[in-house]
């Protein structure tokens, strides 16, 4: 496959024209968002509104949220959907995904885009390539390789016949996404699923809505009903169910360090109760750097710092948030940097002008301006940029820049998941000393980027940096990783770095029997 084309919205575009009135579409009408198992919608007591973050008093609709009774009965559809699944045929499993990416390239690429800007504060850009052709590509990708996967058998003397089942896990998968990425919301439920297996897919409450509709698409393509089920719900009372289920087989997961470390250690203290060891998949949180060498194009270097930490509020795991800058360069870039910076629009995503949005929701709001307000009451730390919040309307926060001596200041090591990026200036003459202080500054190890012109400083950089990030880029932001170009994930507290979007994430979901024959 190649990669879906990124449309472009510009002034005078019939996309525009189709966009602006998806967008008016859905805000003029209130969704219900209902759960759906075994193929059926089902409503309960609960339900809970689905906001604008821009706005918090736009209500776009609401959705029901699953009781205990509900993700029993979730769990029973996946396993009694399992066996017919598995027995398709991989083609005809292959067609149904295959389809739902014609179906969101075409007839939902509007209403995909509307209800992501507006249910999760995308801008048109970071709208289209998540929730159109970020998930289409995984979709399409998957599937070849699965198919790769499929193909690789083993060889066999004369005499004898020796091949490779790739049968699914024995058992449903458990699929946790984020809010950030409607992509990743899709994936962590469908990439298992390619390969044969069932799974209760909990989408992230604020990203329910994009979520939702893609469910409806995967249903409109001919997923069999039970295959994967819808269930919002609050992390807790699934998570319990879950996890003490016997038929729990796999965990694919995108979220906070924390939240990863409590399933696994939960799934820890059940483990003699399953039928088999489940696979634990996860991609946790960042802290990464752009690393900058006194060689760097500082044009380039402007234009990465402030897409990779602003773009989408700084809400991507891969978001730059620590910027390591020699001491002479930092003097003479800061005027244009300032210059660039003043240019930054903030509002709602409707207005197409708007490069920033609202941060998702109260939670997330008050945790950035906490470390914003401790980085202002500090006197280790200036602010050069930015630093004022607003939820008056919606949860604004400016791109904000932070400046500090300290290497180990609090912003230089803790993820803030908000539009806030920290410098360190660095003696010039200390280039390879701060490499190795920049590898050892975060637990995590996600992404990252050196800026040189000097080969010589690449290599060194590249090597020190060798485990510091599992997406590294070489005079790039290190976010915008693409589908079947840079397998995305990352080590340490990172994650399980079984890269999203290659054969390496695929490769999970299947539990192989080894057959030989004899003749
Ligand atoms: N895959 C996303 C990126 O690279 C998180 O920015």
């Amino acid at each position: 496959p190649i990669n879906e084309p990124v449309y472009d919205y510009g002034v005078g575009t019939k996309e525009r024209d189709n966009l602006k009135s998806a967008l008016k579409d859905v805000l003029s009408k209130k969704v219900e968002i209902a759960l759906i198992i075994g193929g059926k919608e089902i409503k309960t007591e609960n339900t809970v509104d689905i906001r604008c973050p821009h706005q918090h008093d736009i209500v776009l609709g609401q959705y029901y949220q699953a009781g205990k009774e509900e993700i029993k009965l979730a769990i029973e559809s996946a396993m009694n959907a399992k066996k017919n699944w598995a027995k398709i045929d991989f083609q005809e499993r292959a067609a149904i995904f295959l389809k739902a990416a014609e179906l969101l390239s075409t007839k939902y690429r509007y209403l995909m885009n509307a209800t992501t800007m507006l249910s999760i504060s995308k801008n048109v850009f970071q709208a289209e390539i998540d929730c159109v052709c970020e998930l289409i590509d995984f979709l399409r990708f998957n599937v070849k390789f699965a198919e790769k996967i499929y193909e690789d058998q083993p060889i066999s003397p004369k005499g004898f016949w020796n091949r490779m089942q790739y049968r699914p896990l024995e058992g449903f998968v458990f699929a946790v996404p984020p809010f950030n990425f409607v992509s990743i919301s899709g994936n962590l439920p469908t990439a298992p699923v390619i390969m044969g297996n069932v799974s209760i897919w909990k989408p992230a409450s604020s990203a329910v809505y994009p979520s939702y509709l893609f469910m409806k698409i995967l249903q409109e393509a001919g997923l069999p009903d039970g295959v994967i089920n819808f269930v919002p719900a609050k992390g807790s009372t699934i998570g319990d169910l879950v996890f003490s289920s016997r038929e729990f087989a796999g965990l694919h997961f995108t979220g906070s360090y924390e939240t990863f470390n409590y399933m696994w250690k939960t799934i820890a203290n059940n483990i003699s109760n399953y039928i088999t060891y489940p696979r634990i998949v996860g991609e946790t949180g960042g802290k990464d750097f752009i690393f900058a060498h006194n060689s760097a194009n500082v044009k380039s270097l402007i234009a990465a710092i402030i897409r990779g930490s602003f773009e989408y509020q700084g809400q991507k795991c891969s978001a730059v948030s620590r910027v390591y800058i020699p001491k002479l360069m930092f003097n003479s870039f800061k005027d244009e940097f300032l210059n660039e910076l003043s240019k930054i629009k903030m509002g709602s995503p409707e207005d197409f002008t708007n490069f920033m949005n609202a941060v998702i929701d109260r939670e997330s709001f008050d945790k950035i301006k906490s470390y914003i307000d401790y980085a202002i009451n500090s006197n280790e730390a200036s602010i050069l940029f930015g630093g004022k919040c607003d939820d008056s309307v919606g949860y604004f926060v400016e791109p904000t820049v932070i400046v500090t001596e300290n290497p180990h200041f609090k912003t230089m090591e803790e993820e803030i998941f908000g539009p806030v990026v920290t410098f360190y200036p660095y003696d010039d003459n200390k280039f390879e000393e701060t490499l190795y202080l920049c590898d050892k500054t975060s637990i995590y190890g996600l992404t990252g980027a050196i800026f040189a012109q000097d080969r010589n400083a690449i290599n060194i950089a590249t090597e020190v940096l060798e485990s510091s990030a599992g997406n590294f880029y070489i005079n790039d932001k290190p976010t915008g990783a693409v589908v079947g170009q840079q397998p995305f994930g990352g080590a340490r507290a990172s994650g399980t770095n079984d890269k999203a979007g290659s054969l390496l994430n695929l490769i999970r979901w299947t539990s192989a029997r080894s057959v030989k024959e004899t003749f």
